[in-house]
């Protein structure tokens, strides 16, 4: 097989939702499909068990078990799909974002009686600002959900998307006959089954036809005025808008069920894109180049003292990745080679030999990696769109033991650069803050500082209300900087920052400032 087909037949993509509606079952019977597992409930839920949110050491290990299921590989239909997992619990939110950097589409899981939630407006904000293609799935209709036109109208509004139905519910929760897939003109029949995939479909020609109404009987007048509502009111659903992500499909099923997974599955086959090109800083990078390029987009480390090891996720961009075969470590300006990388399966780690693009690749890491880092075969580039996003919780870094300063210095820097929390400094006073999107990132940090570099530290909160990276007329930001020194502070890149207390301050620092741009996130253009 060549470069061009080795990277047409790969699907790289994330299921996204807010916690509980139902992307853990949505990925296992994809997994069942796709014959990579054989019965439910073999994928270990990444969500972590409500009764262990204030003990992190158990969530820890959680998310160690959750590595094994960080990639899952499959085939179906001669199209090679790798889903990349993302944790469900809020604290490991940021996570999340940087595992979107790395994939080509999402399928976003909408509950049907809790709509669009929190944390679903969050990561869609992340799969705007690339422009990532996003299939929504409507689950959960075997319940009394809400209607479908609301959900559609909720889905425009809060996530900033048009949408397109691509089947439509005959009824829902205990009424719930099935579903009508518009694209095809076929009515799929709802049959409650865990493990059985329905097989019950039956072609209307035409949805004026008799057959419709002996099959569903008054139900049938419905349907025909709300599929003619929808014609008239979303138009054609165009690939293309898809793509740019400007246009969401929308399918409704059951994942419990196993109802409609099958169409949804095989529609994202046929409609989602292959690995696509990348910007790096210097120029675009087009995946069938024969040289190897790839980032590193997600960094695990390893709590248990036993095995101190670091795994770093590698994203394969361009070319094609060898297993010792030396490639060029573009910010440490070394070569490097890699004798055990391995891919991700749903059970175990096996030793992978080559990957293409599209593919993830997990590298051992003794701490020569930290998010963003991009490798090639000797060009100097670094792959952009790994953005850092305002932090939600600020404490600030108190040594408890001016002996072990260095160690603390050293352990926070490596945290950091593994994507633990974002850590901004202070000139003068070398003073520390730490950003975070939960609380137990500062469990986490306080923890590892003693017992991996013996290091006591506490934390002092501190009210600010967002980062903001500012842009603009130089003149005008260092005038700002003087001015605001209490709330200026530096980056992990040394860029600068300004800590808002509240959101008035940030307000009117906007407003009396129009020569900088404030921005919450530390990319502005990808
Ligand atoms: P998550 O990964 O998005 O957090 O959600 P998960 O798949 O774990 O699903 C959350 C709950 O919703 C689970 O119930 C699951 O069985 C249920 N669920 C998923 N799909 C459907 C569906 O199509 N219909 C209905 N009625 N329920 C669905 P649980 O009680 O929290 O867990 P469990 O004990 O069943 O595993």
């Amino acid at each position: 097989m060549n470069l061009s087909e080795a990277i047409h037949r790969r699907k790289t993509f994330a299921i996204i939702s807010h916690p509980d509606a139902g992307k853990t079952t949505l990925t296992e019977k994809f997994l069942l499909f796709g014959g990579a597992i054989q019965t439910a409930g073999a994928v270990k839920s990444n969500k972590i068990k409500k009764a262990a949110t204030s003990d992190f050491m158990e969530i820890e290990k959680q998310r160690g078990i959750s590595v094994a299921t960080s990639v899952m590989t499959f085939e179906y239909q001669g199209k090679l799909v790798n889903i990349l997992d993302t944790p469900g619990h809020k604290d490991f939110a940021e996570d999340t974002y940087r595992t979107l950097t790395a994939v080509d589409s999402v399928i976003l899981v909408i509950d049907c009686v809790k709509g669009v939630e929190e944390q679903t407006e969050r990561l869609m904000e992340v799969c705007r600002m690339r422009n990532t293609p996003v299939i929504v799935f409507i689950n959960k209709v075997d319940r009394d959900g809400r209607d479908p036109f609301d959900l559609l109208d909720e889905l425009e509004q809060k996530l900033n998307i048009k949408v397109r139905p691509m089947s439509w519910p005959i009824n829902g929760g205990r009424d719930f006959k099935g579903v009508y897939k518009i694209y095809d003109k076929s009515i799929n029949f709802f049959e409650a089954n865990k493990t059985k995939i329905s097989k019950d479909v039956i072609v209307i020609e035409d949805l004026n036809s008799a057959l419709l109404d002996e099959l569903i009987d008054k139900d049938a007048i419905k349907l025909r005025q709300d599929v003619e509502l929808i014609d008239g009111v979303y138009g054609d659903f165009e690939v293309d808008g898809y793509l740019k992500g400007e246009v969401a499909p929308v399918f409704f099923g059951s994942a419990l069920n196993n109802f409609g997974i099958k169409e949804l599955l095989e529609k994202f086959l046929e409609i989602a894109p292959f690995p696509q090109a990348r910007m790096s800083d210097s120029r675009k990078v087009e995946p069938d180049e024969n040289k190897f390029s790839g980032f590193i987009f997600k960094i695990h480390a390893n709590l248990d003292p036993r095995h101190r090891d670091r795994i770093a996720f590698l994203r394969v961009c361009s070319g094609k990745f060898e297993r010792n075969k030396f490639f060029y470590h573009v910010r440490l300006e070394k070569n490097m080679k890699f004798p055990s990388p391995f891919t991700f399966m749903a059970d175990s780690k096996a030793l992978l030999e080559d990957a293409y693009a599209g593919d993830v690749v997990g590298l051992y890491d003794t701490g020569n990696f930290k998010i963003g880092d991009t490798l090639t075969e000797g060009e100097k580039m670094l792959y952009k769109g790994i953005p850092s996003f305002s932090p939600e919780i600020f404490k600030e870094l108190i040594n408890l033991d001016p002996m072990k300063s260095k160690q603390l210095e050293k352990g926070i820097e490596q945290l950091t650069d593994e994507g633990v929390a974002q850590l901004f400094r202070q000139d003068p006073g070398n003073r520390k803050f730490i950003g975070t999107v939960g609380e137990l990132q500062f469990e986490v940090i306080q923890y590892r500082l003693e017992h991996e570099y013996n290091a006591k530290c506490r934390f002092e909160a501190r009210a600010f209300f967002k980062a903001c990276w500012m842009t603009g007329d130089k003149a005008a930001i260092d005038e700002f900087c003087k001015y605001r020194q209490k709330n200026i502070v530096k980056d992990k890149d040394g860029n600068w920052v300004f800590l808002a207390e509240t959101a008035w301050i940030l307000n009117t620092a906007i407003q009396q400032n129009p020569k900088i741009d404030f921005h919450t996130t530390s990319e502005f253009k990808i």
